[in-house]
């Protein structure tokens, strides 16, 4: 799982380098990781995925992990344009990359299956490419828009990542990352998350919170959603409640809902056989 490949995307989304990694063989299903995450975070599902029959294919999302976007690149001393300077990565752009990671890879069609800010570019996977999605996983995440106050306060977090370094980012979000339980018996779970927060680079980070202030309310998503989805959420997460999921489960008409107790909002990283299990009893299902 350690090893991984890159793929420079051309045109319409030249230079960026794509790092993903790509195991198993047999049917796809494509990781999208959250945020400031990158795909080492799936290490339990790319194992166990391979392990039961499936190919796991888990990118790291622009500005994220191994993927640099050639526009974050930024050499100006000057402050100022330092923290204007960093355009947003939108969510349409991350899943237009994750496409184009597929074709490069020859697969037509897979189950998407994204946590928090790749629960977000599933949604626009989905609505872009529709016929690409064999099936739909959404952990952790929510269907509305940002309101005004939530997108002033990603803007000041991108300015502080661009000023600080994402220091302060592992503070602030571990104790709302993960579970109380977590939190005093897996100490492995809490430095890989906090090591994988202080791996991002700032540039990368403050792009995506730019892009996730700009997505789309995807509510009105919801009742087109076709394909078989599954909606997955730690009882404890004080990021996207219980009631983001039961919002989502109720307006995408063929959906299933797991409550994943013992977990906040990185349920496949708390409860990574609960989560195995859910997916693979879903996947059984759909393919
Ligand atoms: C994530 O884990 O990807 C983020 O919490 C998503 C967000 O900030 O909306």
């Amino acid at each position: 799982m350690n090893q991984f490949q890159r793929y420079t995307i051309e045109e319409p989304l030249r230079g960026i380098e794509m790092a993903y990694t790509d195991v198993g063989s047999g049917r796809v299903v494509l990781l999208l990781h959250g945020f400031p995450f990158d795909k080492s975070m799936w290490k339990e599902q790319i194992d166990f995925l391979q392990d039961t029959g499936f190919r796991a294919i888990a990118p790291d999302l622009p500005g994220l992990g191994e993927t640099v976007a050639q526009t974050l690149v930024c050499g100006s001393p000057d402050e100022r344009h330092r923290l204007k300077s960093v355009p947003p990565t939108t969510m349409d752009e991350m899943a237009r990359c994750a496409a184009a990671l597929l074709d490069e890879l020859n697969v037509e069609a897979a189950a998407v299956c994204g946590l928090s800010m790749g629960g977000y570019v599933a949604f626009e996977f989905a609505h872009l490419f529709p016929l690409r999605v064999r099936a739909l996983i959404l952990a952790g995440t929510r269907a509305p828009a940002d309101n005004n106050k939530e997108k002033e306060v990603r803007e000041q977090q991108a300015q502080r990542m661009l000023a600080e370094g994402m220091s302060f980012v592992t503070e602030a979000t571990l104790p709302k990352l993960l579970a109380p339980r977590t939190l005093s018996e897996k100490p492995d779970v809490i430095a890989r998350v906090r090591e994988m927060i202080l791996k991002a680079d700032p540039r990368g980070a403050a792009a995506a919170q730019r892009g996730m202030a700009l997505r789309r309310d995807y509510s009105a998503d919801l009742d087109k959603i076709c394909m078989p989805t599954l909606i997955i959420v730690g009882r404890e997460d004080p990021i996207r409640p219980v009631a983001d999921a039961e919002l989502m489960h109720r307006g995408i008409r063929n959906s299933q809902l797991a409550i994943l107790e013992d977990a906040a909002h990185m349920t496949n990283l708390e409860q990574p056989e609960t989560f195995n299990h859910a997916l693979l009893k879903f996947l059984e299902l759909i393919h």
